[in-house]
């Protein structure tokens, strides 16, 4: 198809990420999908190559065959991962690898996809975030701030982008029913000795319940898809059931002592 717009797409080996490549492929574009999982070659109509975020050398290669089948007129960034924990013993190693996977993996994707944009005069990047990028969630820390880290640098981004016809989104899924459990390891100190096991035991409970009972990840995919296809992209963009996008209204305007009572109540009985 003459004028086909291409758009490369990180994590897209399952979960929201697999959905938004599916559905952005429905919609004519020429997808290029990277994950770690992928081997190099065509499948279903996507371009897959292998990838991973947290390995400079992989990024780049990444960026070099991508290029060569199409360079991007829009990224998806949706490559991720978190480890269940509470603040106190999850380990500076495993902070690290959510960090390096969510957050600076999105910061090697973006610099090498950024001049490439700009050399082409414009681009639509979009960013993975989630509703913890707006409030945390007990043993959920790690994950937390790597999406508080990813809102943060959206901004600046935005900012610094625009003017070479760059735009930015943020997408904030609530929980959707798609996400796997081999991204969701537990850090290696909870165990039954840990001082916190009830109460991580009913939280990680309440954050499995809540995923598996989530929105449908297809309508997420599509409605990324008909943003993209418009010529200017909201900056951000919450995903979410309801009572999610309740539970965002009452962070933000419920006094903090009130908030934590309520957010206890819900993850910790
Ligand atoms: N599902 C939800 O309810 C939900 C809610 C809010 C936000 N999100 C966000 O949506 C995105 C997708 O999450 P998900 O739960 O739907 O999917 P998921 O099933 O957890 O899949 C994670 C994806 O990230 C890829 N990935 C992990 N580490 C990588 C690395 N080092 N390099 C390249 N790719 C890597 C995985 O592929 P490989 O293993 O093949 O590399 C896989 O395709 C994440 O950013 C997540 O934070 C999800």
């Amino acid at each position: 198809m003459s004028g086909q717009k291409t758009v490369w797409v990180t994590g897209a080996s399952s979960g929201l990420g697999l959905h938004t490549a599916a559905a952005l492929k429905e919609d004519g574009w020429r997808v290029i999908a990277g994950a770690r999982s992928f081997e190099d070659g065509e499948q279903d109509g996507i371009h897959r190559l292998k990838l991973d975020v947290t390995d400079e050398e992989s990024v780049r290669r990444f960026r070099e065959k991508a290029a060569e089948i199409a360079p991007p007129d829009a990224l998806v960034q949706c490559a991720g991962m978190l480890v269940l924990g509470s603040c106190e013993e999850t380990r500076t190693e495993e902070f690290r690898r959510v960090m390096d996977t969510n957050y600076l993996g999105m910061v090697r994707v973006n610099r090498a996809v950024l001049p490439l944009m700009r050399e082409r005069g414009g681009g639509k990047i979009v960013l993975f975030s989630s509703i913890n990028g707006l409030m945390g969630i007990p043993f959920q820390s790690a994950y937390t701030a790597s999406k508080h880290a990813i809102e943060g640098y959206a901004e600046c981004l935005a900012l610094e982008a625009k003017p070479f016809g760059i735009q930015v989104m943020l997408v904030e899924p609530g929980d959707h029913r798609s996400g796997s459990d081999k991204y969701r390891p537990h850090a290696a100190a909870m165990t039954r000795e840990s001082p916190y096991a009830d109460a991580y035991e009913s939280a990680t409970a309440r954050i499995r319940h809540d995923e598996t009972n989530g929105s449908d990840p297809d309508v997420l995919g599509r409605k990324i898809a008909r943003i993209l296809d418009r010529k200017r992209i909201p900056f951000r963009k919450r995903i979410a059931a309801m009572e999610q996008h309740a539970a965002v209204y009452i962070h933000r305007f419920l006094p903090a002592k009130l908030n934590a009572a309520v957010l206890r109540k819900y993850y910790i009985r």
